[in-house]
């Protein structure tokens, strides 16, 4: 079983650590038995499962309803529920009632996004009151309107070393990792080294603790954009096409379904009907 504990000790032990995301229950069984360290219940479900072109419409609600499935099929990795846009920005007590129902509905950690002031009061709340963060800085998708659009971060020494500041805040007020999103390399890399607790990189090379990716993305399944970042293992969006096209076919030239894929009647009963 994994914990916050397997995440700090691959760091110590300078081994990586290896995240994806799932949505669903026979994703997650998978995942599971693959051996991830950790399965993200990601807010990118809003696009990727449900169609959206944000993440922004995606509520609390209805990320339960995620995570549920995922905590029945992934019995060992460590889950963490993404808190969705402005289920945690209202006020200390919203964000904790918030995430205690994440952990309720089967997540062991939750992820927020961003550093301020309202967000270490919380995510020293939730540390207290048992519920394990995973911080988020860099490219925070629930900022892009204010960040002005999909914007690599860290590109100068400056912004390196605010992101890094801001790391250690979070490190401070209890978060027992951190995703940094969408930054060069040597920027990740250099804030890596000057933590202490583990970083998650997505788009940000090969220097983080370890690594997170969206499973639809390496899969080929989903295919509305394609990140730099993202490097497929499969062509499932073509297996499924095609399958599902062999498919039509056959049902149209009563191929499919063939005796294999039938139940057959009783002798007996097959005499009486012939009569
Ligand atoms: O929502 C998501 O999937 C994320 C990424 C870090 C993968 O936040």
């Amino acid at each position: 079983m994994k914990t916050i504990s397997t995440f700090q000790r691959l760091k110590d032990n300078n081994e990586k650590i290896a995240m994806l995301t799932a949505y669903d229950y026979s994703t997650a069984q998978v995942l599971d038995k693959a051996e991830i360290d950790g399965i993200l219940v990601g807010d990118s479900l809003a696009m990727v499962a449900l169609g959206y072109k944000d993440t922004y419409n995606i509520t609390i609600d209805e990320m339960l309803i995620f995570i549920k499935a995922v905590a029945r099929g992934a019995k060992n990795s460590f889950i963490i529920g993404d808190m969705p846009f402005m289920s945690y920005n209202l006020s200390v007590e919203q964000g904790l009632k918030n995430a205690s129902e994440m952990i309720k509905a089967g997540a062991n950690a939750v992820k927020l996004e961003g550093c301020n002031e309202h967000i270490l009061t919380l995510v020293k709340r939730c540390t207290e009151s048992g519920i394990p963060v995973l911080g988020h800085l860099g490219f925070t998708p629930q900022l892009m309107n204010t960040i002005g659009g999909h914007k690599i971060q860290g590109k100068t020494a400056e912004n390196i070393e605010m992101i890094l500041e801001s790391a250690k805040k979070l490190e401070n007020a209890g978060c027992f990792g951190i995703v940094l999103e969408l930054m060069p390399a040597e920027s990740a890399k250099h804030i890596t080294e000057n933590l202490k607790i583990p970083t998650i990189g997505i788009g940000a090379g090969a220097g983080c603790s370890g690594q997170i990716v969206v499973t639809d993305d390496i899969l080929g399944k989903f295919t509305d954009f394609s990140p730099k970042f993202v490097k497929k293992y499969a062509n499932l969006s073509n297996t499924i096409l095609n399958s599902a096209e062999t498919y039509i076919r056959e049902v149209k030239e009563g191929v499919f379904p063939s005796p294999d894929e039938s139940f057959e009647l009783e002798k007996s009963e097959k005499q009486k009907l012939s009569c």
